[in-house]
């Protein structure tokens, strides 16, 4: 939330787009400055400048001495040198110039003149950039000792130091942790025993979140305790502890296993230093991108396949020149093949491949990481394979990407389709509510057939930001069935690790989560008591409505990840990632392994690779601050469209309460601008609610403008070259991500305010007839939208061997009998054959999938039984996108006497194992 939605409550707890408002926080302070300068009341100056001292504490730059020299000004009263110190101090933070140019540092605005103390004379002289990153200090030391303490830290630097540090010093564990939530830069943290638990500023939420977390007196303010706060804050971050004590105890404590190293006090302090910049280096190195560099530099003739690499065909050409020089030459020295030895295999890695991807599992808290260059089409199709087997059932929210649906094909496996719930008004769907899930789940319980359930497969975020309560959902399940393995496509959300808000809503995170909670002192107890409460046999209904423990002692926990890397951080298009945190991977490794030799490319592309490998560098770098900012600007947007009066007779962003029924938001929380919102009402509702938003991914709504999705995406990317997500009916969706600058949210907030001036010109000059059209083209978007049909059910000769309780089906042999071109039929959508039929039979089957875009999701599996709705649906349908589908031949129906001749097989005689079925 923005600083304008709650003008009161600037304070330093105000976290979520901590980061991304500090340059508006500059900005308003040179504003104020500059109307104090031509006489204006300084008041707003002074009560500016207040408010940054606080926050600017937890920064490096502009730092103590130019901060002091701020106040100094403000209290001599001179408007003229603040504003021109303020000035300076805002465009090196916007321009980041600060990290090289030692003048910035100088209160003076010329020279390095005044800062010889501050800084060391290799500050900025190396010849080569050196990354910059600041370092946390948290000590018990008075802070009139602050400056000489940074000036020690200082006098660490060398200039063979490969990065370059600013000391932040802080006394407290409140004010650590507001550093750690406010300053992006932080790469390191060090935790010197004998801080104050109490900031010395004003925090009232962040005293009732420590309350809550029981950190209620000094003696909480362990430096353990603060450890393991930080590193649930930002886990990329490297700790380092220095006690006076007995550190052998210390070092030797379980707890101590989030940090990096234990130092036995302030004596070590360049052996400190150096293991800081290990640490950094740590995380900068990319193995595969490393060598790859190395590899392009070599002089390599090459007798391979490879006629592109090392670029001479291309440079010497006259007719494909252009190409060379439009990518470059390193493109074309760094084409290469695993089999031309020196790199690595995708595979089968065992060298700079296999690190790089162990470093990426680090990165995401996984256990292993597999690079994937055929995008998450691929990822999901891998998992899915490995996974399952012929006959086992998967429960699929049946509006999940293609991939999914086609894995099941490939594998023989049974989707049971639950159904997300519905958002007609919008043509789109939400998520899959748990209540579908427990019950499709109970129901093969009923059935007997639980064990031949053996996985629960859904998308989190949804395509329109729907974001699952990844915890809750997999606790209630496991407590079901406490071997389930989950499968959440987090295609759109991969950085959402790199958010503490939103990590905990993705699969990784929470399955972190859980695992510390089953290892924890309470979970048996907790466990024991709701089973005293449920009693020995709760009905269905019960079990329903409790909110589940699972057994902490039989959970197997297994849980993947998909996400397109490409899609949310800097990977070359089709970089994906599968994650895999799971106990019994052991089991499955030789079939993950099939699972790549089908499905990854013997010649996977090398730039594809070494985006991944630096992604996760990026990623662990400066993840926090890219995210935070994607939000922040999303935020922005947000404000700008819903406020302003013009565009906002056309157009509309929907929040977190159009977009997620109240039903679903169990804390209470209406939308991230509401008023009165917060960081702890934000955290509460990231915590208890069924379904958040994902603040990201903004639908906006232009069906009031007049325009359909499609119509409207268009004319952005044709009129105004501005690309936007997916569309609906009445809608596209934009999404804001780590790329986005404020000059993007200028280009778009510009270009609706021209089109909806445009529409009121036109609404105007065209009188009565023009307004009577536009209402008539509104009320259709708006008001005529088709129901959405949900999945009806697999015909019985799909079945294979269900049961009675559950609606899997097998897809595979719906799926093949297309291939059969004598037993299928076409008939036209507009064919009065299928009215007739609909009433009085037989059954219509649809023999492929038919996959409209938008909306994106199946209305038609292989084997599924066509429906009175789904035929509306098809009708009204107005896009010209459908996949799987031809006007001119029609729907393709599985023929009757083809439907007759598929025997519905027996129960397999071994579970998850069943005979093919035609
Ligand atoms: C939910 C979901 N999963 C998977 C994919 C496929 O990802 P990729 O484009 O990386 O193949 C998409 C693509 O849009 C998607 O929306």
């Amino acid at each position: 939330m923005s600083k304008d939605v709650n003008p009161a409550a600037k304070r330093i707890d105000q976290f979520i787009s901590g980061p991304g408002g500090r340059a508006d926080d500059w900005r308003d302070l040179v504003e104020a400055a500059k109307a104090w300068t031509r006489g204006g009341d300084r008041a707003k100056y002074d009560a500016g400048l207040s408010d940054l001292s606080v926050t600017e504490e937890f920064h490096g730059y502009p730092g103590l001495q130019l901060m002091a020299a701020l106040r100094e000004a403000a209290s001599a009263g001179d408007a003229s040198a603040s504003f021109g110190l303020a000035m300076r101090i805002t465009q090196a933070l916007a321009t980041r110039s600060f990290r090289q140019h030692a003048s910035d540092w100088s209160v003076k605005d010329e020279g390095n003149g005044d800062a010889p103390d501050l800084l060391p004379p290799t500050f900025g002289q190396h010849a080569a950039r050196r990354p910059y990153f600041e370092t946390l200090i948290v000590t018990g030391l008075p802070s009139s000792n602050w400056p000489a303490l940074a000036a020690e830290w200082r006098k660490l630097r060398r200039p063979v130091d490969a990065f370059v540090y600013e000391p932040v010093i802080v006394g407290s564990l409140e004010d650590a942790f507001c550093a750690a939530m406010l300053n992006p830069d932080l790469a390191a943290v060090v935790i010197n025993e004998g801080f104050a638990l109490r900031s010395r500023h004003d925090a009232p939420i962040l005293r009732t979140m420590t309350a809550n977390a029981g950190l209620n007196d000094e003696s909480d303010a362990s430096a353990l305790r603060l450890a393991h706060i930080i590193k649930r804050l930002r886990p990329e971050l490297d700790l380092y502890l220095i006690s006076n004590r007995d550190v052998e105890a210390m070092a030797g404590d379980p707890e101590a296993n989030v940090v990096r190293r234990i130092f036995y006090s302030i004596e070590e302090l360049l052996e400190l230093h150096l293991s800081i910049l290990e640490g950094i280096q740590d995380r900068y190195d990319t193995p595969f991108f490393d060598n790859l560099k190395k590899y392009a530099q070599r002089p390599i003739g090459t007798f391979h396949a490879l006629p592109i690499a090392r670029g001479k065909s291309v440079f010497r050409s006259d007719w494909i020149r252009d190409m060379g020089e439009f990518y470059g030459l390193n493109l074309f020295l760094a084409e290469s093949s695993a089999t031309t030895g020196g790199l690595d295999s995708l595979l089968e890695p065992t060298g700079n491949i296999k690190k790089a991807q162990d470093k990426a599992a680090r990165a995401l808290g996984a256990d292993r990481v597999f690079f994937v260059t055929n995008g998450t089409s691929t990822s999901n199709k891998m998992a899915v394979q490995a996974l399952l087997a012929p006959g086992d059932i998967a429960i699929v929210d049946r509006n999940c990407h293609k991939s999914h649906h086609y894995g099941m094909v490939l594998a023989g496996a049974q989707p049971l389709y639950v159904e997300a719930f519905p958002m007609t008004e919008y043509s789109m769907y939400g998520a899959v509510p748990l209540q579908t899930i427990k019950q499709a789940l109970l129901g093969a319980r009923a059935d007997g057939r639980l064990d031949r359930v053996k996985m629960l497969d859904l998308t989190n975020c949804t395509f329109d930001g729907h974001i699952y309560n990844t915890r809750r959902v997999m606790e209630e399940c496991l407590a079901i069935k406490p071997d389930l393995i989950f499968l959440w496509d987090e295609a759109w959300f991969g950085f959402a690790r790199f958010s503490p808000f939103l990590r905990r809503r993705t699969g990784l995170g929470a399955a972190n989560d859980i695992e510390a909670w089953m290892h924890g002192p309470k979970s048996v107890e907790l466990y024991e008591n709701q089973q005293a409460e449920l009693g020995k046999n709760p009905s269905e209904e019960v079990l329903l409505k409790t909110r589940l423990i699972p057994d902490p002692r039989q959970i197997r926990l297994r849980v993947y990840q998909t996400n397109s890397t490409h899609k949310s951080m800097s990977a070359i298009r089709q970089g994906s990632m599968l994650s895999v945190k799971d106990i019994e991977f052991h089991t499955v490794e030789a079939q993950f392994k099939e699972a790549i030799f089908t499905h990854a490319s013997t010649s996977p592309n090398q730039q594809l690779i070494a985006s991944l490998d630096v992604s996760r560098r990026q990623m662990e770098l400066e993840g926090y601050g890219l995210v935070a900012n994607a939000m922040e600007i999303a935020f922005a947007i947000r404000k700008a469209v819903n406020n302003n009066p013009l565009i906002s007779k056309y157009f509309r962003i929907l929040g977190a309460d159009a977009m997620v029924p109240a039903q679903y938001r169990q804390s209470g929380f209406t939308d991230y601008l509401a008023a009165g919102a917060n960081w702890a009402s934000v955290l509460k509702s990231l915590d208890d609610d069924e379904f958040c938003l994902d603040p990201t991914r903004m639908t906006l709504v232009c069906g009031m403008a007049g325009f359909d999705g499609t119509q409207f995406k268009g004319i952005l990317a044709n009129e105004y070259n501005i690309q936007v997500n997916k569309t609906s009916r009445n809608s596209v969706l934009l999404q804001s991500n780590i790329n986005n600058t404020r000059s993007d949210i200028a280009l778009l907030i510009r270009v609706l305010a021209e089109i909806a001036g445009e529409i009121d010109r036109k609404l105007v000059q065209g009188g009565v007839n023009a307004m009577k059209t536009f209402v008539a083209r509104v009320n259709s978007l708006m008001k005529d939208v088709p129901d959405l049909p949900n999945f009806s059910h697999f015909h019985p000769s799909f079945r294979g061997d269900a049961g009675e309780k559950t609606n899997e089906g097998d897809i595979r042999s719906g799926f093949y009998s297309a291939y059969d071109a004598a037993g299928c039929e076409y008939l036209r959508l507009g064919d009065s054959e299928i009215d007739r039929r609909l009433k009085s039979g037989p059954e219509l089957v649809s023999a492929s999938f038919v996959i409209p875009y938008p909306p994106g999701f199946p209305i038609m599996v292989p084997g599924q039984v066509i429906t009175q709705e789904t035929i509306d649906f098809m009708r009204k349908l107005d896009v010209k996108e459908i996949h799987g589908y031809d006007a001119n031949e029609g729907l393709k129906l599985v023929r009757t006497e083809a439907l007759a001749k598929i025997a519905r097989p027996k129960a397999a005689a071994t579970p998850g194992l069943k005979a093919a079925s035609n």
